[in-house]
């Protein structure tokens, strides 16, 4: 079967070193391994206004940030079709029969979407556009018929949920739907990259981010004041890896060869851990070592993006001809959804045939 790719992003704000690890880099591989015949890049912006209804000016400077991200880290346009999600009209008019196929209860189950409401403070006033979200998310989905959505662990209760409904759609209206599968980053720490500050996930709100748009010296500072084992306080106490975010950080970055470049008084991250553990490691070392290695993977990206950043009205222009065809991807799909629900009256010379025979004609 041909592999298709569908995945995307809300532009709520510059994309971030989780974001990166979680699934960015991982996509860019996947374009660039030519498994696949169509991959689809989505800025998810009417789904982030399920959550900023009030405010749509947010969403509308960020799409460009989240473009200009996109670009930078190596998603190509001659590759990748980078469209607008709200462009996309067809997805609401799927959401729509969609939302037959659901219950409230199996939205109110959705893990992500039970967090995201306390998160939000939206246990005594949920907007139904936000509740339903998981719907839209299934109709971005099939919309393209993706049979790969490469994104972040927080994700996976959305395509849980995409799979029922294509299930309950092909059964309840005959095979039209294809069933996506999930792709997940295979290194543990990269699966959910805490924050700067040790806490759980990289979060705008929390002010915990690395930018991949961030400049070096901003980069340097976000870093050299980096959570770790509170308990390490002299150089000579033994400190703990688990927990310890700079540790994090070199299990999601660290290869063999940064050693040999920047360390190499030690052979590989094994022995740098055991050391620190040990004793005798201070927390500045490492830090430095965490730093050079963020380094060389964000300057090549804060390069592009300089070059890029030059030409914004060609950045809107990619966008507008990836929706075009976007469009007409998602509007074949909706024919289909259509005629197997069998609400394509017009198209349909046997329905008016049978019709004007009952009348006696
Ligand atoms: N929910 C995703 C996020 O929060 C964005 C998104 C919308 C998405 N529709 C999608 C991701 C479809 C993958 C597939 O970033």
């Amino acid at each position: 079967m041909e592999k298709t790719i569908l995945t995307g992003d809300r532009p709520t704000g510059k994309l971030h070193l989780g974001h990166y690890v979680g699934s960015l880099k991982r996509r860019v591989e996947l374009q660039n391994s030519g498994d696949y015949k169509n991959i689809f890049i989505m800025i998810a912006d009417a789904q982030a206004l399920t959550d900023n209804a009030d405010n749509p000016e947010k969403v509308r400077q960020n799409i460009i940030e989240v473009a200009l991200d996109y670009m930078s880290v190596g998603l190509d346009p001659k590759k990748s079709t980078l469209f607008i999600q709200s462009q996309i009209p067809e997805l609401c008019e799927l959401s729509f029969y969609y939302m037959n196929l659901v219950t409230v209860s199996r939205l109110q189950r959705n893990p992500t979407v039970k967090s995201e409401i306390q998160m939000r403070n939206f246990e005594a006033s949920i907007p139904v556009g936000f509740f339903t979200y998981p719907i839209s998310q299934a109709s971005d989905i099939t919309a393209f018929k993706a049979t790969t959505v490469p994104v972040g662990e927080d994700q996976l209760p959305m395509l849980e949920q995409t799979k029922e409904i294509v299930r309950k759609f092909n059964s309840v209206y005959g095979d039209t739907l294809i069933e996506p599968d999930i792709l997940l980053p295979e290194n543990q720490a990269c699966l959910r990259l805490p924050g700067t500050d040790g806490k759980a996930k990289m979060s705008k709100s929390l002010g915990n981010c690395i930018y991949l748009s961030d400049p070096s010296d901003e980069v340097r500072k976000k870093v050299m004041s980096m959570y770790t084992d509170p308990d390490h306080i002299q150089v000579s106490d033994p400190g703990k890896v688990e927990g310890n975010s700079v540790f994090t950080y070199l299990d999601a970055f660290c290869k063999e060869e940064h050693f040999a470049k920047y360390l190499p008084e030690y052979p590989n991250l094994k022995e740098l851990k055991a050391h620190y553990q040990r004793g005798g490691l201070g927390d500045v070392k490492v830090k430095k070592f965490l730093y050079a290695i963020l380094e060389e993977e964000l300057e090549p990206i804060r390069a592009r993006r300089k070059e890029l950043e030059k030409d914004i009205p060609a950045i809107y222009e990619i966008l507008r001809e990836g929706s075009l065809k976007a469009r007409e991807v998602a509007s074949k799909t909706l024919d289909d959804v259509k005629s197997a629900m069998k609400i394509n009256y017009f198209d349909d010379t046997e329905l008016i045939r049978a019709q004007s025979e009952k009348y006696g004609k």
